[in-house]
């Protein structure tokens, strides 16, 4: 069923998963709307990669509900996910680099319709032009800018109707940073919805439209991108009270 503007996209209620015995995620409620661009930051070890991974499909829900749409994801398993139209963009740039850039994107369009493979290719690429121009090459030659690009592009081959990116700036020059920032602002303009995780909380911000924080596995903060008093919203959220002086 079609989602307009606004309504909820993602709708996350009570998750908790982890690894094992192991807890992570101690009772997560998120929600994006549909065209909207959310970031999740916090600290490394928070739990922001085994959220997105629980989201996906990737990691059991041990407790708690994921409905994307209409349909509950929450133990459905990735080609679910993927089906109800969530793409996951894992962290690091992992791409089959013994493969060129055309057969890596054909590895993502597997499950559609034979016919419609090299359009959705195309259209994926339409975003990387600097990829585009080397479709023919093999995923070892790009640099890792680029390796991210493609993978990037990979998820947007099912044409999602929310993507996730987990760090996909991590280790790229500011420059890269900012190609695949503005990628991320443009699919907003085309209505795609994106969840993000990243670090560099300035440039997050400045394309997106909420931020929330996780902190041991918790949402501890939830804002408007844009909120002046961010800084220091995110500060005492992680840190508690004490780390703040009032003058
Ligand atoms: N495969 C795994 N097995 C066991 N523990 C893990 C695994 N991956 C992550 N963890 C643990 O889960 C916690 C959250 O990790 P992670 O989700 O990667 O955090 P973040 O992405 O916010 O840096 C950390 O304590 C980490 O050590
Ligand atoms: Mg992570």
């Amino acid at each position: 069923m079609p989602i307009s503007a606004g309504e909820a996209l993602l709708r996350v209620e009570g998750l908790e998963a982890g690894y094992g015995k192991i807890r992570v995620l101690h009772g997560v409620d998120l929600t994006v709307r549909a065209g909207e661009v959310v970031t999740l930051l916090g600290p490394n070890g928070a739990g922001k990669s085994t959220l997105l991974r629980a989201l996906s499909g990737l990691l059991p829900v041990q407790a708690g509900t994921v409905r994307l749409g209409q349909t509950v994801l929450s133990g459905a398993g990735p080609r679910s996910a993927v089906r109800a139209g969530l793409s996951h963009v894992i962290e690091g740039h992992r791409v089959f680099t013994a493969q060129t850039v055309r057969e890596n994107l054909l590895l993502a369009a597997y499950d559609l319709p034979r016919a419609e493979r090299a359009a959705r290719i195309d259209e994926a690429l339409s975003h990387f032009p600097e990829i585009a121009a080397k479709s023919h090459d093999k995923g070892a030659s790009l640099s890792g800018g680029q390796q991210q690009m493609l993978a990037v592009a990979q998820g947007l081959v099912q044409r999602p109707r929310l993507l996730m990116l987990d760090e996909p700036s991590a280790g790229l020059s500011p420059v890269l940073v900012d190609r695949v920032l503005e990628v991320v602002a443009r699919l907003r303009r085309q209505g795609t919805a994106v969840l993000l995780v990243e670090q560099l909380v300035e440039k997050a911000r400045a394309v997106s439209d909420r931020v929330y924080a996780l902190a041991q596995g918790r949402i501890v903060l939830e804002a408007a991108a844009g909120a002046p008093d961010l800084p220091e919203r995110l500060e005492r959220a992680y840190f508690g009270n004490a780390g703040v002086v009032h003058a």
